[in-house]
């Protein structure tokens, strides 16, 4: 029987979060740590979800009754992604999906969107449907904001496209930018970030203080524009500066915590160019610019300020896909 496997890689915000949401522009790039999905029919009319790394294990659902229910919430996004495409195609066919991740959801990479967009690319291809990645981008948007409700996609693009991009929300902007390499340090916090509470916070905040909020956005816009071209230029010293710069906006923004902040400021004493956090806040990662003559020490006071060292490769590529 014919299986599809897709394979997404993950995510990591590097300027313009928070502002993206709200119709400013953001870079993103996709990480190499990898989810994949496999699918085949399974002549029933059930749809069967294995997740071993999650614990979950033949999780079933009757297909024409996908959707509205508690469950976990990696099953969740694959359910909606299924439940989407079966209504816009009008399709009811059972399915085995297997998922397998080679990362944590934990570490905050973004393993909901990529499961999600690699869930429709591998049900377009069983049914030979032919997608453009719009249409992909667009149906795995509405399944993500359907158990979600907020969002701006960048996940999604970084998955679908990969490399390193600039992005506007809905994917009305997704550039690859001419990057080679990113002299990055990822450093995981040790605190799990809520990303969709975190939004709504911020949104709140805007909703309070209106001129300071856009005031706000307006720079994150500027440093956006300046570090897509900086980073393209390698110069470096330039883009540390312009995340220092993104990071004391974020903490205006009421994003940053002090567990974040420990470990940015410990970057930078030990030589980084600059350092921020990625992503939502709250907790997650932070990012520190670093020369390679740096690395060594400035991942040293990072470990013994209490963080991770993630090990992962910057600008991977987008969806891969094979039949078997
Ligand atoms: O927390 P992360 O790494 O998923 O990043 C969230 C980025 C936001 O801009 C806050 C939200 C979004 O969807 O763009």
């Amino acid at each position: 029987m014919k299986r599809i496997r897709v394979s997404a890689p993950g995510k990591l915000m590097l300027f313009g979060e928070h502002a993206v949401v709200h119709g400013r522009p953001c870079i993103v790039t996709a990480v190499d740590q990898r989810i994949e999905i496999r699918i085949s029919f399974n002549g029933e009319n059930e749809l069967i979800i294995n997740a071993p790394q999650l614990g979950i294990r033949s999780y079933q659902r009757t297909v024409s009754e996908l959707g509205g229910q508690e469950m976990p919430k990696q099953v969740s996004f694959i359910e909606a992604a299924v439940k989407k495409f079966y209504q816009q195609y009008g399709l009811k066919k059972g399915l085995n999906i297997t998922t397998h991740s080679q990362f944590s959801h934990t570490y905050g990479f973004g393993s909901s969107s990529a499961i999600t967009i690699a869930t429709i690319k591998a049900l377009s291809l069983l049914y030979k449907i032919k997608l453009s990645d719009k249409k992909l981008f667009d149906l795995a948007y509405q399944a993500v904001l359907e158990i979600q409700g907020v969002g701006s996609g960048f996940d999604l693009a970084a998955a679908l496209w990969g490399g390193t991009l600039l992005y506007k929300k809905g994917a009305k902007v997704a550039k690859r930018l001419k990057i080679k390499s990113l002299p990055l340090i990822v450093c995981y916090s040790g605190v799990k970030a809520d990303t969709p509470t975190l939004v709504r916070q911020v949104e709140e905040y805007k909703r309070r203080h209106p001129k300071k909020v856009k005031r706000i956005f307006d720079q994150m816009e500027k440093i956006t524009l300046k570090a897509k071209n900086l980073f393209v230029q390698k110069k470096w010293l330039a883009v540390g500066q312009l995340m220092n710069k993104n990071q004391k906006l974020l903490e205006e923004l009421g994003v940053s915590t002090q567990v974040l902040e420990k470990l940015i400021r410990a970057a930078l004493e030990a030589g980084a160019l600059g350092a921020k956090l990625s992503g939502a806040g709250g907790g997650d990662n932070i990012i520190a610019l670093c020369l390679p003559q740096k690395k060594k020490s400035v991942e040293k006071v990072l470990k013994k300020a209490g963080g991770q060292i993630m090990k992962v490769k910057l600008n991977s590529k987008g969806l891969t896909w094979q039949k078997t």
